[in-house]
């Protein structure tokens, strides 16, 4: 019985380089793909293979070559930065998305796939705190193709016989890798700036409520959807999963329990319109209901988690 292989496309990323670890203390086979290497140094041990997800060819020659089995697709373009570039992220998004899922109808080798949508499907009108089948009108390039990519998840699954698995990603705060152009991405960034001369400047509102998500729950939420039965799977879209939520002033307040001398000051930019956008919370009941979802980690315990990371000196740091 040939062991499985777990290609992670984008795993130079945010999200990639945590999956990638998490996979590999599982004792699981690893193929990290992306256009830059990884430098997570658990990682430098890792097949590590150069490839544009936009090249078909080169990623049907290395998912042959290396017998995948399991494919991650990460590479994107997020929304902050998709915004600046609209047609790059519409071509990498979604020829990216569509190359995947026709190898992936072709090949007899792969037996799932894996592709996260975003909270960014939803747009005005979905709600403050969006159902699994709120109204979508997304508001930036990066949630269209999302939503359009939900779409063609469901549709290869359908018609291809497809097994594409997907959940609606929140902010995604993480320790090992840099975020990689998101409209949450203060949230990560703001700890690498707590004992600086100068304030934190915010790019977002102080009031500013969004769904957030430590990557330990996103890292568990992707291995625990693809362990699921497939006939237990009543969305072929993406699931809504919700873990917390939190405005800028909220975490600012947790950080100081830390660092009581950690100042702030707020400067919106045309970030803050996006994150306006979106909802506050998600309804998850689909999700805990079909495969098992529940968070493990709320605001006090992803805090820490991000200090100790970083390895802050807390002069008085409560339990
Ligand atoms: N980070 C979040 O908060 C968040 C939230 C919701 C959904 N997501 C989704 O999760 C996935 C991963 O996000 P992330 O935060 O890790 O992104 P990231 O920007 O940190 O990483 C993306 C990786 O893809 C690589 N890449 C870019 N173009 C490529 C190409 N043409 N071919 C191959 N690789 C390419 C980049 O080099 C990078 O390493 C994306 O689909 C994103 O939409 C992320």
């Amino acid at each position: 019985m040939p062991q499985d292989m777990h290609c992670i496309i984008g795993a130079a990323g945010q999200l990639g380089t945590e999956l990638a670890v998490a996979l590999h203390h599982a004792g699981e086979r690893v193929l990290l793909l992306d256009i830059q290497a990884p430098t997570y140094p658990a990682l430098l041990e890792l097949p590590f293979e150069t490839v544009d997800v936009r090249d078909q060819a080169a990623l049907s020659a290395v998912f042959g070559a290396y017998n995948v089995t399991h494919v991650y697709h990460l590479a994107a373009a997020l929304s902050a930065r998709g915004e600046q570039d609209p047609q790059w992220a519409w071509d990498l998004n979604m020829k990216g998305l569509l190359h995947v899922l026709d190898l992936a109808a072709g090949m007899d080798g792969i037996a799932q796939v894996f592709w996260p949508s975003s909270i960014a499907v939803f747009g005005p009108g979905s709600g403050v705190v969006a159902a699994q089948s709120a109204y979508r009108l997304p508001s930036t390039v990066y949630g269209i193709s999302k939503n359009v990519g939900e779409q063609w998840c469901s549709w290869y699954h359908q018609h291809r016989g497809v097994d594409v698995r997907s959940v609606r990603y929140p902010g995604l705060i993480g320790t090992l890798a840099p975020p990689g152009g998101g409209t949450t991405d203060y949230a990560v960034e703001v700890f690498d700036h707590l004992h600086g001369p100068d304030p934190y400047t915010c790019f977002l509102k102080a009031e500013e409520r969004l769904p957030m998500m430590h990557m330990d729950d996103a890292v568990g939420a992707a291995l625990q959807i693809l362990s699921a039965p497939r006939a237990s799977l009543r969305c072929t879209e993406a699931y809504n999963i919700n873990a917390m939520s939190f405005n800028p002033q909220e975490l600012f307040a947790e950080i100081r329990r830390h660092v009581p001398g950690f100042k702030v000051e707020y400067a919106p930019d045309f970030r803050q319109n996006i994150a306006s956008s979106w909802p506050d919370a998600l309804h998850d009941d689909m999700a805990r209901e079909d495969w098992g979802w529940a968070p493990k980690i709320g605001l006090p315990a992803l805090v820490s988690s991000m200090m100790e990371a970083r390895k802050v000196q807390t002069p008085s740091s409560p339990h």
